[in-house]
């Protein structure tokens, strides 16, 4: 390490996803600490920019994921306030954040991602877009994924598995959105492929161990999903899912770290991108950290690489 910093990481907030972001920020100011830098936490809230001033830290780790933190608003602030930060800059996580924008992006670079449509609640309250639900299904198929537009974490995510569940899996994900994403079902496996730099990191597969359970609550309870890596994939897949996650992060602009999320068909084993994080999860249980460990970088290692990025930005 070349030379000890004041590094804030911003965590908590005001999120769906505060608790993992706590446990995300906690992580890493402990290894923050081990690189040797002086370190603050901070909770962000009111007091975010005041104290951000009074502070004047040399970088701002931004250790937040989903609204504010991850979706450009707290990116803006630091922009603002003339403070490097972790991570991508504020259009990027615009883009990561809008599963629909992203989506229209990719499918607009011929990069594949399951077919899609995507509706707004005035097209419900004010068009009749209920009545189009019949010709969406038929398009669609069977089971149809519908998930609210920002949101992380398999928040809102219903798997409709015929016409009769559509209507109130549409009300849940407009419960969490004011757009909702009504998605072709891929069945087969999750991947996840973590971008560093310039690189893809190896890509971890994700094996839910009760057909059906990839929840929210799963995916942070230890022992209901089985992460694999690197995941046991034909080497020319591997590279694919590798050469896609790449493609994607610099195609929504992303800078210093990233996640992709793809599904690989099982029967054609095709590849599709689902979505981009701008703000991977840094937990114990989480897959960017997995994949770096596989790829020979510790966690300390991978803080301390993420901080040199925005600093060279
Ligand atoms: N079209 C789809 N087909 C099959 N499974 C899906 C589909 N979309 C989402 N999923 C499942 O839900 C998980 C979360 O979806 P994703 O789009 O990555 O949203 P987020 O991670 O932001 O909640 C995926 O990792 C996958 O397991
Ligand atoms: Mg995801």
């Amino acid at each position: 390490m070349a030379k000890a910093l004041k590094v804030v990481v911003l965590k908590g907030g005001r999120s769906l996803e505060r608790g993992v972001s706590l446990a995300s920020g906690a992580r890493v100011e402990d290894a923050l600490e081990r690189l040797g830098h002086s370190v603050v936490g901070i909770d962000v809230g009111h007091d975010l920019v005041a104290r951000l001033r009074a502070m004047e830290p040399d970088v701002a780790f931004v250790a937040l994921h989903g609204r504010d933190g991850e979706d450009g608003t707290v990116q803006e602030l630091l922009e603002v306030l003339d403070i490097p930060y972790t991570g991508s800059g504020v259009s990027a996580c615009i883009r990561c954040t809008d599963k629909v924008l992203s989506k229209h992006a990719m499918r607009d670079a011929g990069i594949a991602t399951p077919d899609f449509l995507s509706f707004n609640e005035t097209a419900f309250k004010e068009l009749g877009a209920a009545e189009a639900l019949g010709a969406i299904e038929e398009r669609l198929g069977f089971p149809l994924v519908i998930k609210p537009a920002d949101q992380g974490s398999a928040l809102g995510i219903k798997f409709a598995g015929d016409p009769g569940a559509v209507p109130a899996a549409l009300v849940a994900g407009f419960s969490y959105s004011t757009k909702v994403l009504l998605e072709r079902h891929i069945s087969g496996s999750d991947l996840a492929v973590s971008i560093l730099g310039d690189e893809a990191l190896p890509v971890v597969e994700a094996i839910p161990e009760h057909e059906d359970g990839y929840d929210f609550e799963a995916r942070y309870t230890i022992g209901q999903t089985r992460f694999v890596c690197p995941a046991e994939l034909p080497p020319e897949t591997e590279q694919q899912a590798r050469d896609l996650a790449l493609a994607v992060h610099r195609l929504l602009g992303c800078s210093g770290f990233s996640r992709v999320d793809l599904m690989r068909d099982r029967q054609t084993g095709e590849l599709t991108v689902l979505e981009a994080n701008a703000v991977p999860g840094l937990t114990e249980t989480s897959l960017l950290p997995l994949a770096a460990e596989a790829a020979g970088i510790s966690f300390d290692a991978l803080i301390g690489r993420i901080v040199e990025l925005a600093l060279d930005r």
